[in-house]
C-alpha cells in the first residue's frame, strides 16, 4: 500500500520534511516495482534508500550535535542500525532472492515510526538555536547549504 504523505509525518523543519519525502517517494516506487514484478527497479529503490542513508542521516546527526540535542548518540545508533538492515535486503537482493515486498514493509513501517518517535524529538532544540538566529548568520548558512548539497540536483 502506497504511503502518503500527511502532515501529521511533518516536522515543521522544511529542510528535514523535503528529504523525508524523498523517502516516501522511494517507497511508492517500490510498490509500482513490485506491482510490475520489476526486479531491476527494485534495485534501483535499494540504492536510492542507501543514497538517502548517506545524505539524510549524517545532515540530521550534524544538526542534532550543533543544536545540543541530549539524544543524538542514540538517535545515530538508531540511524546506524537502520543502514545495516538496508545493506542485508541490498544483499539478498542481489544474491537472487526477491526481498521486494519485505523490504517496503520494513521502510515503510521503520520510517513512519521513526520520524513520529524520532525525528520529532530534535524538533524544539533546533527551533530554538535556528530561531535564535539572525538571518545570514552561520547556523542558517549551514542549513542552506547543506540543503542545497542534499541529493546533488535531484530536488
Ligand atoms: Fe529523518
Ligand atoms: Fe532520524
Amino acid at each position: 500500500m502506497a504511503v502518503v504523505w500527511t502532515s501529521d509525518l511533518e516536522t515543521g523543519i522544511e529542510a528535514i520534511d523535503q528529504q523525508h519525502r524523498k523517502i516516501v517517494d522511494c517507497i511508492n516506487q517500490l510498490e509500482v516495482a513490485i506491482e510490475q514484478k520489476d526486479s531491476a527497479s527494485v534495485g534501483r529503490v535499494l540504492d536510492s534508500v542507501e543514497e538517502y542513508c548517506r545524505s539524510h542521516f549524517p545532515f540530521e546527526e550534524d544538526l542534532q550535535v550543533r543544536v545540543g540535542y541530549k539524544h543524538a548518540k542514540s538517535h545515530k545508533a538508531v540511524h546506524d542500525v537502520f543502514v545495516k538492515r538496508v545493506g542485508k535486503y541490498r544483499d539478498r537482493h542481489i544474491a537472487g532472492e526477491d526481498v521486494a515486498r519485505q523490504f517496503h514493509d520494513m521502510l515503510s513501517t521503520w520510517l513512519v515510526l521513526h520520524i513520529k518517535r524520532e525525528d520529532k524529538g530534535f524538533v524544539p532544540d533546533v527551533k530554538r538555536s535556528i530561531g535564535g538566529m539572525v538571518k545570514g548568520d552561520a547556523g542558517e548558512d549551514w542549513l542552506s547549504r547543506s540543503v542545497a548539497g542534499f541529493f546533488g540536483k535531484g530536488r
